[in-house]
């Protein structure tokens, strides 16, 4: 199989990484706008750099796109009428208007999108969406969701980040509905900038906290924020009739408890992203090489990323105004 790779920069160079060690992928071609650094990433995994992106699409069965976020929509939208099946970094776009425009476009040519919400690859999720599905947690009564990042990015990252609900929290919106099975209808969110005023400067902020509602009547806590001291802090618990369960609580949650005897924090904490959720990063591009070949369906479509886009906007409309705000209400 012949997979390409657009962008190779952070996230992308690692995905490139991943598919060289794909048994599946015979021939791996990559493309970066800094034709340099495509040179180089395809020297270092013996690929093929391809002088375009338009190029690129003519050489390979599959492409995933980790070019930055204002791009996704364009090269979405040039795989899917070249008829390449395409893995797509999250966000699809950071408006409605250009989403619903992919979601349109996919639809009509039947296209396949997979979107990187690494997440539902993740054992701890997976184990949870089992416990709610398989009936073991009984009915759900509550969520609490925590994102906590380590530290602020650069505010030239802010100015196009689309804010802290579409940047970060995009992936607890997906990852509780793929959990839960269920959509929020409603949220009630709260910002406050605690940590740098370039959060101020940038109509941002970096600390929050928040309510959801659910489709069942179950009801969801979430906070977050842009400094955690000890990681990279990225937590959900369940709370239902027959079970109480957590995700993300092993030996290296940037967390510790204050009762005696337990153990300090551990000094080998989760730091950044790329740590705490290889194995769902590599878990994810397996699939979507089983999807190319036609052996698995799309886990994570363009959908499924207009839906957690409506819950960001409507948590920043709710910040905002100070008050609660319906998912229909800017879905409308
Ligand atoms: N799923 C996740 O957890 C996760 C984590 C990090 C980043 N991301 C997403 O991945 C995307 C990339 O983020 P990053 O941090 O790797 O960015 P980055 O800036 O490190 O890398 C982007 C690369 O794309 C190249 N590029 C820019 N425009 C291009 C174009 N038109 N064609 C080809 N290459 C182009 C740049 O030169 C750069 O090498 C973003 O959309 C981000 O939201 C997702």
């Amino acid at each position: 199989m012949r997979i390409g790779v657009i962008g190779v920069g952070r996230i992308g160079r690692f995905h490139a990484q991943v598919l060289r060690a794909n048994p599946h992928v015979e021939k791996l071609v990559v493309v970066d706008r800094d034709l340099a650094r495509g040179d180089a990433i395809a020297t270092a995994l013996q690929a093929i750099a391809a002088p375009s992106v338009a190029e690129l699409l003519t050489q390979v069965d599959g492409v995933v796109i980790a070019s930055p976020t204002d791009t996704h929509a364009t090269i979405i939208e040039q795989a899917v009428r070249a008829g390449v099946p395409t893995f797509c970094e999250k966000p699809v776009a950071l408006d409605l208007a250009s989403t619903r425009r992919v979601v349109a476009l996919v639809a009509e040519h039947h296209g396949t999108v997979q979107m990187g919400f690494q997440r539902r690859f993740d054992a701890g999720y997976i184990a949870a969406r089992h416990a709610v599905q398989s009936g073991a947690l009984g009915r759900v009564y509550n969520v609490r969701i925590a994102g906590h990042d380590p530290a602020p990015p650069p505010e030239s990252y802010l100015a196009s980040s689309g804010g802290i609900f579409r940047d970060l929290h995009i992936h607890d919106f997906d990852i509780v509905r793929w959990v839960l099975g269920q959509d929020i209808v409603e949220v009630y969110a709260q910002g406050a900038v605690l940590v740098d005023d370039m959060f101020t400067r940038q109509n941002d902020v970096d600390t929050i906290a928040g309510t959801l509602r659910f489709s069942s009547g179950a009801l969801g806590v979430m906070t977050g924020g842009r400094h955690n001291p000890l990681g990279y802090d990225i937590r959900m618990e369940l709370f239902g009739s027959k079970d109480s369960v957590t995700v993300g609580w092993d030996n290296r949650t940037p967390m510790h408890s204050l009762e005696p005897g337990m153990p300090a924090a551990p000094a080998n904490a989760y730091p950044m992203f790329l740590d705490r959720f290889d194995a769902a990063y590599r878990a994810e591009l397996e699939m979507f090489v089983d999807v190319v070949a036609g052996r698995a369906e799309n886990p994570c479509t363009v959908a499924d990323a207009e839906q957690s886009l409506l819950v960001a906007l409507a948590c920043d409309r709710s910040r905002e105004l100070h008050r609660p705000v319906m998912i229909a209400e800017i879905a409308a």
